[in-house]
């Protein structure tokens, strides 16, 4: 189904082409939702700019406008304001017929979009042998949104895990670990990751300081590289220990990614360089080869080199980017790839791009972007840190908003004077604490940085996971009340919009399909977050003010419609953030 606002475009349009011409059929109505509810729902502002192209004062083109309008099955008649404004009031019976519309589609008249495309989403993406950190948390829930929201779409997305598999650390890890825990090297599961990280920072001292230890580091790269059996198997080994925990986090956060890690472009690296050098890109400096492309220069405004192969040989992040464009565009088809990084990646992909570009490896239908986010502070407004002044373990973060959201569901519990069982106390409590947490990074316009808060996320009250889960299972509550089975209402029976709460409740419920489609193209699930809010707010005015199960029929069925309704649309637009609703809380 169309939004309201695409429908009264095609009207106006249609309205300047018999008023004006044909070649104003494309004129944009400037159509914008009316500043003041009182002038009505929305204005349609192109009066003015045509007025000064036809040397026309813009209320007599407003009137001319309105004259070619045909638009009475949607809106009152239009009105004239102010220096040539056109407002717009849709009309109850209007609203209705649409409600009933979307009430009976099980996409709530989203239509999914009419080119589908196949999409590479790289996201999450942590390194091996260190902790996934916020930084990846951000990554991993932004990056599960955008997947979510784009196949809702019907687009084909890829969902790849770009994890650090490769590169110098790993010399340097396992020449070390031969040294003081050999075993680690043979044996699974002969370390956690914690201690990895450990050996990992030890081991990165070492080849600090250590001129002889720096030499066996390379060594063990180049075999690593050559593909020595040994040195193989004990950087899988490695891999495999942190694939594990790294497993855990996504399946606590419902999160499906595909592994394809750095190394797995190692083969196609030689070939980007060679390409690079037929295409007479390639420029020595200092003994590596490097690419410069107009527009990146250091700090001291000097010309900024990106470099896909060092002096001693070896590749760089940077080389595998590029290889893994080439991959992604030539072997997965993909037509839009977006990367999901905090901002502080913003040249390194703005660089690889444009090199990219520079070889002509991006076609034309190619869309290629970088979703940057902002970083989580902690509650002083710094960096997210342990109170000893570590990075925090995610497992430990997750794990404690699951604790706090228990212990604030048991004092509910005791308040309201209800009992649960213990099963309900903890399925409660931990889709509550993930929900708050995934909910809280999505809310915010992903660009800026926000202050991680138990409190806030927790609350019930405000823009947060709660609030729409109680919303959502308020709904449920009038359904057991009223032993209503939704799916059986009657699919025949009007909608009626009577009183203001359930007109602005039902304008809400219609603007779905535009958030969604907006989001398709901006990638700000922010924009889903601010909707449901909205929603959760207008649901609970209506229901404070009309009463439902008490209501006698027709209006009580109609009623029973829009509850519905609202359910479902909290469950759609929480279920594309990745989060799952309770049917009681
Ligand atoms: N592993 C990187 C990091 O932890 C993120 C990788 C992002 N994806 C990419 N294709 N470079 O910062």
């Amino acid at each position: 189904m169309n939004s309201i606002a695409q429908q009264l475009k095609t009207r106006f349009e249609k309205a300047f082409t018999s008023a004006f011409g044909e070649s104003y059929a494309g004129t944009d109505p400037m159509l914008a939702a009316a500043g003041n509810p009182k002038f009505g729902d929305f204005q349609c502002n192109a009066a003015m700019s045509l007025g000064k192209k036809l040397g026309k004062p813009p209320r007599a083109i407003a009137s001319t406008i309105i004259e070619n309008l045909d638009i009475a099955d949607i809106c009152e008649t239009p009105e004239i304001a102010g220096p040539g404004f056109i407002n717009l009031k849709l009309k109850p019976a209007y609203l209705e017929a649409q409600i009933s519309e979307i009430a009976a589609d099980t996409r709530l008249g989203i239509e999914p979009a009419k080119t589908p495309q196949r999409v590479a989403i790289d996201f999450s993406s942590p390194n091996i042998a260190k902790e996934m950190h916020v930084g990846h948390l951000r990554s991993t829930i932004i990056g599960d949104a955008i997947a979510r929201i784009l196949e809702f779409q019907g687009h084909d997305v890829l969902r790849i895990n770009h994890i650090g598999d490769w590169g110098t650390q790993f010399g340097m890890l396992i020449a070390y670990l031969r040294e003081v825990h050999p075993e680690a090297l043979t044996t699974a599961d002969a370390l956690d990751l914690g201690d990895l990280v450990a050996f990992y920072r030890q081991a990165k001292q070492r080849f600090d300081a250590d001129e002889t230890f720096k030499e066996t580091a390379r060594q063990e790269v180049v075999k690593l590289q050559a593909g020595a059996e040994d040195t193989r198997r004990a950087w899988k080994l490695l891999c495999d220990q942190s694939r594990r925990e790294f497993q855990v986090i996504y399946d606590l956060l419902d999160i499906k990614l595909t592994e394809r890690g750095e190394s797995f472009y190692n083969p196609l690296l030689p070939a980007v360089v060679e390409d690079l050098t037929n295409l007479g890109l390639l420029v020595e400096s200092d003994g590596a080869k490097c690419v410069f492309v107009d527009g990146f220069t250091n700090k001291e405004g000097e010309p900024l080199p990106l470099i896909v192969q060092k002096t001693d040989g070896g590749y760089n992040y940077a080389t595998t980017d590029l290889a893994a464009i080439r991959y992604r565009i030539q072997n997965d088809n993909a037509k839009r790839i977006i990367y999901v990084t905090d901002s502080g990646q913003a040249n390194h992909f703005a660089q690889v791009f444009a090199v990219a570009r520079k070889a002509c490896w991006i076609p034309e239908d190619v869309e290629i972007v970088h979703v940057p986010f902002g970083l989580v502070l902690g509650e002083e407004g710094k960096r997210l840190k342990t109170r000893s002044g570590e990075a925090v373990r995610l497992q430990d973060l997750l794990d404690e908003a699951i604790v706090r959201a228990t212990q604030d569901l048991e004092d509910r519990l005791v308040r309201e004077e209800r009992q649960e069982t213990k099963e309900f106390i903890a399925n409660v409590g931990r889709v509550v604490g993930l929900s708050a947490v995934k909910y809280a990074d999505l809310s915010q316009n992903r660009a800026s940085n926000y202050v991680f808060s138990y409190d806030k996320m927790l609350a019930l009250q405000g823009n947060t996971a709660p609030y729409m889960l109680y919303a959502y299972a308020r709904v449920q509550g009038i359904r057991r009340k009223g032993e209503i089975n939704f799916d059986n209402l009657d699919a025949g029976a009007k909608v009626i919009l009577q009183s203001d709460a359930e007109l602005v409740l039902a304008k809400h419920l219609l603007q779905f399909n535009e958030v969604i489609n907006a989001v398709d193209g901006d990638l700000l699930p922010n924009r889903i977050c601010q909707y449901l809010f909205e929603l959760s707010q207008k649901f609970n005015q209506f229901f404070e003010q009309c009463p439902v199960l008490k209501a006698e029929e027709p209006l009580r069925t109609s009623r029973l419609i829009l509850c519905d309704l609202t359910a479902r649309t909290l469950k759609l637009g929480l279920g594309l953030l990745g989060i799952k609703v309770l049917e009681r809380m």
